[in-house]
Formats: structure tokens, C-alpha cells, sequence
């Protein structure tokens, strides 16, 4: 009887988050045609973010200068493409409300912000000599960015494939 008492009271317990307005509305609104914007732009500094840290390995290994030159283009264009991705990003978390009233998708914001900062700084150390700024600290920058990037990635697909942020709900 105590038992069948203690199930029933936690039958009312109440998530007050997910009573706020709008929590089960999560469909993307930064789209062209129904196609979020976001999760076309986000393969771009992923690849390129790899793309840098592969122009690093190969500097280091073969002394060719085309390596280096090839690792700062590449960490330029993940870090304008990352802002792209980081703007469509942003736009969707502040004005879907069932993203915004999501701890996880914060925690997306806060890694993927963290990356930001990092291929800024990568692309930035090298604008002042690209090959000299490879070893060690270009390298380092590369590999750090290329595992907080690979967070970055696995988190989002989390948000899409487990929590289905972001989906339409079809018809
Ligand atoms: C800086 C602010 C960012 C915010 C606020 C943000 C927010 C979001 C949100 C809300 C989603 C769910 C899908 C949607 O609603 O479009 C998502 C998905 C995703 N995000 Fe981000 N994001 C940011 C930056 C980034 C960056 C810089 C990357 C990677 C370089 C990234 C990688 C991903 C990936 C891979 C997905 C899954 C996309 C899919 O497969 O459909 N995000 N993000």
C-alpha cells in the first residue's frame, strides 16, 4: 500500500521546464524550404578545422611550405565558415522556444563557442608567418581545435538524432 502511495505521488511530480510556453515547438525557423541552415553549414569548418590540422602533419613531416600555406587557408575559412554556422546557430537557439528552454542546447552554445575562440586564435597566430607559426603552436592549436570540434559535432547530432531539436514533425 506505501508502495503503491509513493508511485502515485511521483505520478504528479511536475517539470516546471517543461511547462513553459512553446517547449514542444522545436521545429527549425533559420531555413531555406524546410532545410535548416545551420546543419548545412556546420560540415564546412568541421572539414576544414581537420583539413588544418592535416596541412600541420604534413608541414611537419615533408618541410614543404605549400603545407603551411594550405593550413593557414584552411584555418581561415574554418573560422569564417565556424561564425556562418555560429550566427545560424544562435539565431535558432534564441528564437525557437522549445530549443531555448533546453539545458542541452546551451551546453552546445558554450562548446561550440569555446571552438570559435580556438580557430580564431589558430587562424590568427599564423597571419604573421605562416610557416614559423606551425611548430609547436600552430600544431597544438590544430589538434586542440580538432578534438573540441569532434565535441562540437557529436554533441549537435545529439540534439538532432536523440532529442529531435530542430526536426519537422512531418504531416
Ligand atoms: C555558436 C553557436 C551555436 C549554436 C547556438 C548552435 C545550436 C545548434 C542547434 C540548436 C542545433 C539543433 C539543430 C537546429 O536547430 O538547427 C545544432 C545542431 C548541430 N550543430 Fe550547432 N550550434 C552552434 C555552433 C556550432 C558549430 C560551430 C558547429 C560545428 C563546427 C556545430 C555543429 C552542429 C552539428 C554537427 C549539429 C547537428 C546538425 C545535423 O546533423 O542536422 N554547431 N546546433
Amino acid at each position: 500500500m506505501a508502495e503503491r502511495e509513493k508511485i502515485e505521488g511521483a505520478e504528479e511530480l511536475i517539470d516546471p521546464i517543461a511547462q513553459r510556453v512553446g517547449f514542444d515547438e522545436t521545429e527549425s525557423r533559420i531555413a531555406i524550404l524546410g532545410h535548416p541552415i545551420h546543419a548545412m553549414a556546420v560540415a564546412f569548418p568541421v572539414a576544414l578545422t581537420f583539413c588544418t590540422l592535416g596541412g600541420d602533419l604534413l608541414y611537419w613531416w615533408t618541410g614543404d611550405a605549400f603545407w603551411a600555406r594550405a593550413a593557414l587557408w584552411a584555418a581561415g575559412t574554418s573560422f569564417l565558415f565556424g561564425m556562418l554556422a555560429g550566427i545560424s546557430g544562435t539565431a535558432e537557439l534564441l528564437l525557437v522556444p522549445g530549443i531555448r528552454s533546453r539545458a542541452s542546447a546551451w551546453t552546445h552554445f558554450i562548446i561550440a563557442v569555446t571552438l570559435l575562440s580556438l580557430l580564431g586564435a589558430n587562424w590568427g597566430h599564423r597571419l604573421d608567418g605562416y610557416e614559423a607559426a606551425v611548430l609547436p603552436y600552430g600544431l597544438l592549436l590544430s589538434g586542440l581545435s580538432a578534438v573540441v570540434v569532434a565535441a562540437t559535432g557529436w554533441h549537435g547530432g545529439k540534439l538532432v538524432f536523440d532529442y529531435r531539436l530542430g526536426t519537422s514533425k512531418g504531416s
